[in-house]
């Protein structure tokens, strides 16, 4: 969480640094600040604010333009509320830095600096600050080394000396830093999505190592001051460019996206009317000899995972569970030979998803994770790595990163059914060739975008929402409710229908909005019967369905919804994309900031 941003070089630093902290306000967006050398021999100038960065260009506007070196930070509050004095960069002595993590040990520093006196906020990134100024003797790499040797928990730091007006350091255990140089200066940042407008290449900066930015250069030492090479890579994606595209917010032009998105990721695993996961180097005896799987993942991720479940069941006779990575570590989850784990996550980043990961590595588990950030920390930390093609998904609801995972495991369970002997080639090539329709598909769910938008009519006057289905509905409700909640804030419950009268319906009451999904043969006629117990007890249920199972059970035209006709097991693609459809109007119409929702961020990296 939190977005980090630094520059040196020729160009006017202040707009670099602006520009780019709003490219990363996704990160976090409670407050922002920078710094920067207005004048080389009185230090770094520092301006924040609580609030937006709109609210920080205001503040800013009286800052020279020659300039040469900066930092700037977005911030998603943890230690500490949300106030100018919290936000970054914190200034102590002759050390100006910002910080993604958190000091774990921060109370005992203040002790042991006795730095009480000095601090003039709550957080713990000040404490860094004082920490490193202390141990600072004219020589950042060393100090720097010296502050990461006595810090519990996880940090990147970009940091300005009072002294070195010419340089930015950046070190970094866990959280990110990327570096990239250009012809006009040299770029740091939490992640690629601030660089892209500017350079071609980047690179990560490995644990522990430091880097020193100057005008000239990118200088990367290891611990006995060696120079480390940097690993370029390209930079393919760019999310300045052509921004919202029109659309009044990302969200709404991610969710068109899908058709690409899907495309982009499944097309090239299909080859010859076969599965192919040989780009990835992903041996055949990973889904022949792991014959249980268990997938780890957070909030959306995991509800691909819970689609990707039942596909293993019901394709390939593989058991799988699928794990809260917030919750595998603490649970002593039986990791067995013969277990794969699966991970996802669409920033690469997720802290839950990475610890869940080196837990089960360090149990002997084989790592395959399904990634849509280019070598992020989870795909650099995995055995094999599928990336999904969604591109840059900016708004804080995931949308199409999560059609594009679950796409990846119908490739996945296609896939181990086949290598297991459990589909024939000609089922393999009528599988795929169903999956190849669904861009196609939701290409005709966001023809009727307009319908949907009239459907949320109930759940505006609604302060809470009911979704019920079974099996796959069950899980595609899951990943729907979700949806609704963080950004509309109606609370927002999924249950599986057959579960409601061992209990919460008794919550049923006159005119709550009931979300019924009903797209699965061998379940629909229970799920028609527990749609019946709900309008009994006053619910007021909007229909979701396809015309093979439509059954008329007294709901309005205008809230039923009927979707195209596919296989069952295809279903949720259309389904997640109405689910989106609703949940997206809802917040729109009840006026809030779609794109960053309240208390939210995009990329979690605290536990
Ligand atoms: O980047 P990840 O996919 O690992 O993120 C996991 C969750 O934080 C994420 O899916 C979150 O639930 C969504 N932004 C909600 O729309």
């Amino acid at each position: 969480m939190c977005g980090i941003i630094g520059y040196i070089g020729k160009k006017t630093t202040k707009d670099i640094l602006l520009d780019s902290l709003e490219l990363l306000e996704y990160r976090g967006y409670d407050s922002a600040g920078i710094a920067l050398f207005a004048e080389p021999s009185q230090g770094p100038v520092v301006r924040k604010v609580a609030g937006r960065v709109s609210a920080l260009r205001s503040v800013c506007e009286d800052l020279p333009s020659d300039s040469c070196a900066g930092i700037g930070h977005t911030r998603w509050a943890t230690h500490g509320g949300v106030s100018d004095a919290n936000a970054h960069p914190h200034q102590q002595g002759r050390v100006t830095l910002v910080h993604n993590g958190i000091i774990e040990n921060y109370k005992e520093l203040i002790k042991e600096y006795n730095l009480k006196d000095k601090l003039v906020s709550e957080t713990d990134t000040e404490v860094a600050a004082a920490v490193l100024d202390t141990l600072y003797e004219g020589d950042p790499e060393a100090a720097l080394r010296k502050l990461v040797s006595v810090l519990k928990g996880t940090f990147a730091f970009a940091v300005l000396f009072s002294d070195k007006p010419g340089n930015i350091y950046a070190i970094r255990n866990v959280s990110p830093i990327v570096v990239a140089m250009t012809e006009h200066g040299a770029l740091l940042a939490s992640d690629v999505a601030a660089l892209g407008v500017h350079a071609k290449e980047y690179a990560f900066l490995p644990e522990y190592q430091v880097a020193c930015l100057s005008a000239k250069g990118i200088l990367v030492h290891d611990e006995k001051k060696r120079e480390v090479p940097l690993q370029l890579m390209e930079i393919d994606w760019d999310t300045s460019r052509g921004g919202k595209d029109g659309y009044p917010f990302y969200m709404e032009k991610e969710i068109h996206e899908q058709p690409d998105a899907i495309r982009n990721t499944i097309e090239p695993h299909i080859v010859n009317g076969k599965t192919s996961f040989a780009e990835e180097q992903i041996p055949d005896s990973l889904f022949r000899e792991n014959q249980n799987i268990v997938v780890i993942a957070c909030g959306t991720a995991m509800h691909a995972g819970l689609i990707g479940q039942q596909l293993f069941h019901t394709l390939a006779n593989i058991h799988t569970d699928v794990a809260m990575a917030s919750e595998f570590t603490y649970t002593n989850p039986v990791i067995k030979p013969g277990t794969l784990v699966i991970a996802v996550s669409q920033s690469g980043e997720t802290i839950d998803t990475l610890e869940a990961i080196k837990y089960a590595k360090k149990r002997g588990a084989k790592v395959l994770s399904i990634v849509n950030v280019k070598g992020s920390t989870i795909a650099d930390n995995s055995d094999y790595c599928i990336y999904t093609h969604a591109g840059p998904e900016i708004a804080v609801a995931s949308t199409k990163a999560f059609t594009s995972q679950a796409s990846v495991f119908y490739l996945l369970a296609i896939h181990a059914a086949r290598l297991n002997g459990l589909l024939s080639l000609e089922e393999v090539a009528g599988y795929l060739a169903d999956l190849q329709k669904i861009p196609e598909v939701i290409g005709k769910i966001l023809d009727r975008k307009d319908f949907i938008k009239s459907m949320t009519r109930n759940l505006l006057s609604s302060d809470q929402c009911f979704m019920i289905g079974r099996g796959l509905d069950y899980s595609l409700l899951l990943e729907g409710s979700l949806k609704l909640k963080e950004i509309s804030y109606i609370h927002s419950e999924a249950y599986a229908s057959g579960e409601l009268k061992h209990g919460t319906i008794a919550l049923i009451t006159d005119g709550i909005p009931v979300v019924a999904l009903v797209t699965q043969s061998l379940l629909a006629s229970k799920e028609y019967s527990n749609i019946r117990e709900v309008q009994s007890r006053g619910g007021n249920v909007l229909l979701i369905t396809k015309q093979s199972l439509y059954k008329d059970m007294n709901i309005a035209e205008e809230d039923t919804f009927i979707l195209p006709e596919l296989e069952d097991m295809f279903m949720p693609f259309p389904a997640a994309v109405v689910m989106q459809l609703i949940a997206y109007y809802t917040s729109a119409a009840k006026g809030y900031d779609v794109d960053k929702p309240r208390n939210l961020a995009k990329v979690v990296t605290v536990e």
